[in-house]
């Protein structure tokens, strides 16, 4: 008689991920439990979806039976060990992730928003309950990054994440500069290889990102961040003449995420769409990979890299948080998630954020209209780097034009004051637009 232990995954979400997960599971599910421990395999014995009778791609037939979509069906199973959260947004999300660890029952989840906006609240119920929540799909794909600042880097005060953590608006940036298409059609394809959000606007608008970013700091700065006090702003503002003018220059347009804690022990959080030199190792994360450069104390430099979003390599990252929570029903193991070690902590404010700019101005081409921009710029003692008005080929001679202004090092503070002004010229013609310059060293 055997005395293996079938443990029973109820997947709440059986999208791209989920299908994901349940392929992984089908296809190396005896290598998997052979390397759980030899008395304990995985099973998916539930499934929540929204539409039962939807055609699934999945590599195997899934029984109907096992579907459902009422999500209490799926925590209240008593052959449900672990639940697998992957429905994503905040609401019924939280319910369920609320719920089972309520019912002592683990979660795996890859719901960055969810942790970002509501992990607060729901490690507690974690704690108070000693069950645990795992989330390694959550931040960058198929990288196990969360495991590597959780354990490997324990030891190390962490300095700096530098992140390309959006597979979407990289793929987008990407596509747009190789192959020269629109942002619409590259946010197309995205969603149909199954990078993008249910609601792609958290890509492009850098939220995802953020949420990422978010997560990074509070598992290496211990406190909990209000997502309303950090600064983000995402692609949707890049056009193919900043893409072609920062190539001109040797650099490339990534959406970069910044967590970096300054001497004082406050934290500085940002996502923005920046310039960085074509010659550092980050301009060539491009498509859908992502990476996260790490500097900590002992470690010095780490790079992380990998493809960061998708089916398979998230499931793997989800496959490998069930693992794990398999080995803790069956070995002791320590309790994870955020380590609340601090009650609270600083966060920068973004005017106090320092770097150069491109700037991108839509003026309107009269004589005095760069000494009138250089007389605000000057005014609030920011020097020009260089400035370029690109010629529209195919209409030479328009009213409105675009010029690019690079600006030399100044808090973002002061470059925001000074933009208000040159916004209110008669010239200008709509909001600016700004892009950081980073140098990364
Ligand atoms: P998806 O393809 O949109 O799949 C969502 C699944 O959840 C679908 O099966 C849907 O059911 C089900 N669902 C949604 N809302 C529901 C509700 N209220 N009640 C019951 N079922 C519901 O999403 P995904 O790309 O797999 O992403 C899932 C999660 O993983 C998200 O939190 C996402 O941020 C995260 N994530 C995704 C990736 C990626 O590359 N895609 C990477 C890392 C993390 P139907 O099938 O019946 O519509
Ligand atoms: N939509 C996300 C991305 C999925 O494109 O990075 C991975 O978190």
């Amino acid at each position: 008689m055997s005395d293996c232990k079938t443990l029973g995954i109820g997947l709440a979400g059986f999208g791209t991920v989920g299908s994901g997960v349940w392929n992984t599971i089908e296809k190396n599910g005896e290598l998997i439990s052979e390397r759980t421990g030899k008395d304990v395999s995985l099973g998916i014995t539930k499934i929540l979806v929204r539409d039962r009778n939807k055609t699934r791609a999945t590599k195997s037939a899934v029984p109907k039976e096992i579907l459902t979509t009422d999500w209490h069906e799926l925590v209240q199973d008593p052959s449900v060990d672990i639940v697998v959260e992957l429905i994503g947004g905040t609401t019924d999300a939280f319910e369920i992730v609320a719920a089972s660890l309520l019912a002592k029952k683990p979660v795996v989840t890859g719901n960055k928003a969810l942790l970002a906006e509501r992990g607060v609240e729901l490690f507690a119920i974690s704690r108070k309950m000693a069950t645990p929540i795992f989330f390694e799909a959550a931040i960058a794909g198929g990288i196990p990054i969360v495991k590597t600042v959780q354990d490997s880097f324990v030891g190390n005060q962490i300095h700096s994440f530098t992140g390309i953590i959006n597979g979407t608006s990289n793929y987008i940036l990407e596509q747009m500069t190789l192959r020269g298409i629109d942002y619409p059609t590259a946010l197309q394809e995205a969603q149909d290889l199954g990078y993008a959000e249910a609601d792609p606007a958290l890509d492009v608008n850098g939220w995802d990102a953020a949420h990422k970013a978010i997560l990074l700091a509070t598992l290496a700065y211990g406190f909990p961040i209000d997502p309303q006090n950090i600064y983000v702003t995402g692609i949707e503002q890049v056009r193919p003449a900043d893409i072609n003018f920062s190539k001109s220059l040797g650099y490339v347009i990534k959406l970069l995420a910044i967590v970096r804690e300054r001497e004082c022990g406050a934290v500085e959080l940002r996502v923005q769409p920046s310039f960085i030199s074509n010659k550092h190792i980050l301009a060539a994360v491009n498509g859908v990979f992502n990476a996260v450069a790490v500097n900590a104390d002992a470690a010095g430099e780490s790079l992380f890299y990998g493809a960061g979003a998708g089916q398979g390599p998230t499931a793997s990252s989800v496959v490998a948080d069930l693992v794990e929570a398999a080995r803790a029903f069956t070995h002791t193991s320590r309790h994870r998630g955020f380590l609340p070690y601090r009650e609270s902590g600083t966060l920068v404010p973004i005017e106090e954020t320092t770097t150069a700019y491109y700037v991108r101005l839509d003026v309107t081409d009269q004589i005095g209209v760069v000494a009138s921009i250089a007389n605000v710029l000057a005014k609030h003692e920011i020097g020009i780097s260089g400035t370029h008005s690109p010629v529209d080929s195919t209409n030479p001679d328009a009213e409105f034009v675009d010029m690019v202004f690079l600006l030399h090092t100044c808090p973002f503070g002061q470059l925001t004051k000074a933009l208000q002004e040159i916004e209110a010229l008669d010239c200008i013609n709509s909001a600016p637009v700004v892009f950081r310059i980073e140098n990364l060293g």
